[in-house]
């Protein structure tokens, strides 16, 4: 019988849902499947495609690392004009260091991922739609580094104290918890120090967020640049932070790298899911979000939410707010909600003069039922499985190939010898467009182009 607090009682296969997966030297494995998945960075990484996740992250390090290069050396090259006014020219070289010391210093905190085996350039990766920042880019929650383990305690107190105020000031008896999205780990550190959890799981599938949440954890230091985004001095446009956690964590704080949409945990394995800051940001709807929630607690069991509720996005019946979610829950198998509205900083950095006030909402309620509808996993097509599979063309393909199409026949008509007016002649020429249409569509098309080179 395992130890009902050590992490392998909790998960399960994320490949086929069902097998108990156990650490074994060549990494973790799945009984019923015999999957296996790695260990990198000393994390699980228990992505249903450990390989293609592995890949595609580190893809994106690479991209990263790229642009922090090629944004250093443009910077060089602006310093090469004679007329720069002096302080500029000290908060070029200032941005430029810091750009090439942050590559140094993500390569060997990313490591585990294997950069060095990542050669596409960054025009192939951009072809490819490896995009900065992307939807699950590297660095798309990279600032909460900083709030959580450099600029001080204000934020991180609030949202304790957010959480408080639904729970009580006693923050024992959480159990084995869970905290989804758990980011650069902050809160799941403060919860399983403040409480007498003996197994707390924090996931997330940013391996850079988790990588230095490690270290973290461990008491170790991280340093990395915050680059915020209305710096108040030259200085501030890149600040090398020292991130510190309050001490080494109290044991049973565990790291997993994993997605939220095919989690690697089993059905009722905790007693408590935390979701700070995430419901609104996962892409899917509130119920299918809650349902999810429910198939990891144990009947009984606890859901803490905390954060924003933006559902800004998705179609409009889906757009809800709160009164919305106080109907929805019962559906979904929760009762006893209690919440608790406030307002808090959010990423308020001390070199920046950016800063927002967030409206929050933090609530617990009980799962007294299964929901009434079982969420999918996010089932992937064979011919995505499958590297043999012919690949579908579908009507929507056939659209974003005819758009890919115009859009390589105009890049290619720029020769820097061709006018607006001679890329309009051939356009017509090819019988792409008519004389009437083809100039407007030409200027269009390179005004938006001159934008996106500018911005
Ligand atoms: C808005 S941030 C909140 C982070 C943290 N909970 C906090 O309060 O600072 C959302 C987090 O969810 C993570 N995330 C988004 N989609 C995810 C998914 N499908 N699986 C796992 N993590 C995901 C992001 O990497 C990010 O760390």
């Amino acid at each position: 019988m395992s130890n009902p607090n050590s992490l392998s009682s909790v998960l399960a296969c994320p490949r086929c849902g069902r097998g108990p997966v156990t650490l074994e030297r060549a990494g973790w494995i799945c009984g019923g499947c015999s999957s296996g998945f790695p260990v990198i960075g000393e994390i699980p990484w228990l992505f249903p495609e450990p390989r293609q996740a592995l890949s595609e992250w580190r893809g994106r390090l690479s991209l990263l690392t790229q642009h922090l290069g090629s944004e250093a050396l443009a910077m060089r090259s602006s310093l090469q004009k004679s007329d720069l006014p002096a302080a500029t020219r000290r908060r070029l070289e200032h941005v430029a260091n810091a750009n090439e010391d942050q590559i140094a210093r993500l390569r060997t905190l990313l490591a585990p991922l294997g950069i060095e085996e990542s050669s596409l350039s960054e025009a192939t990766h951009r072809g490819l739609s490896t995009r900065l920042p992307t939807e699950q880019g590297l660095t798309n929650y990279y600032v909460n580094l900083h709030r959580d383990w450099a600029w001080g305690d204000e934020e991180n107190k609030a949202a304790l104290q957010e959480i408080r105020a639904v729970l009580g000031a006693d923050l024992s008896g959480l159990g084995r918890t869970l905290v989804q999205g758990a980011g650069a780990g902050r809160l799941a550190y403060d919860l399983h120090a403040a409480g007498d959890a003996q197994l707390t799981v924090a996931t997330d599938f940013n391996p850079l967020l988790l990588f230095a949440a490690r270290e973290l954890f461990a008491g170790r230091a991280v340093e990395l640049y915050e680059f915020p985004i209305a710096p108040r001095r030259i200085e501030d446009h890149a600040v090398l932070r020292r991130l510190t956690a309050p001490g080494p964590a109290r044991a049973g704080l565990c790291l997993v790298a994993a997605d939220a949409l095919q989690p690697p945990f089993a059905d009722g394995a905790f007693d408590t899911v935390v979701t700070p800051w995430f419901i609104d940001i996962i892409g899917e709807p509130f119920a299918r979000v809650a349902a999810r929630v429910n198939l990891l607690l144990r009947p009984g069991g606890r859901w803490i939410n905390f954060g924003s509720l933006a559902f800004s996005r998705g179609a409009h019946a889906e757009r809800v707010c709160l009164e919305e979610v106080v109907e929805l829950l019962p559906q979904t198998g929760f009762a006893d909600f209690r919440s608790h509205e406030g307002s808090m900083p959010y990423m308020r950095s001390p070199a920046s003069r950016h800063a927002r006030i967030e409206s929050t909402v933090a609530w617990v309620a009980n799962k007294v039922a299964a929901p009434a509808e079982a969420p999918r996993a996010r089932v992937l097509p064979d011919w995505l499985l499958m590297p043999d599979k012919p690949v579908p063309r579908t009507p929507a393909l056939e659209v974003q190939a005819i758009s890919s199409r115009v859009h390589a026949f105009m890049l290619a008509l720029i020769n820097g010898e061709r006018s607006m007016r001679d890329m309009a002649r051939m356009l017509v020429e090819q019988r792409l467009m008519s004389a009437q249409d083809a100039e407007p569509a030409v200027r269009t098309f390179l005004a938006r182009l001159h934008e996106e080179m500018e911005g």
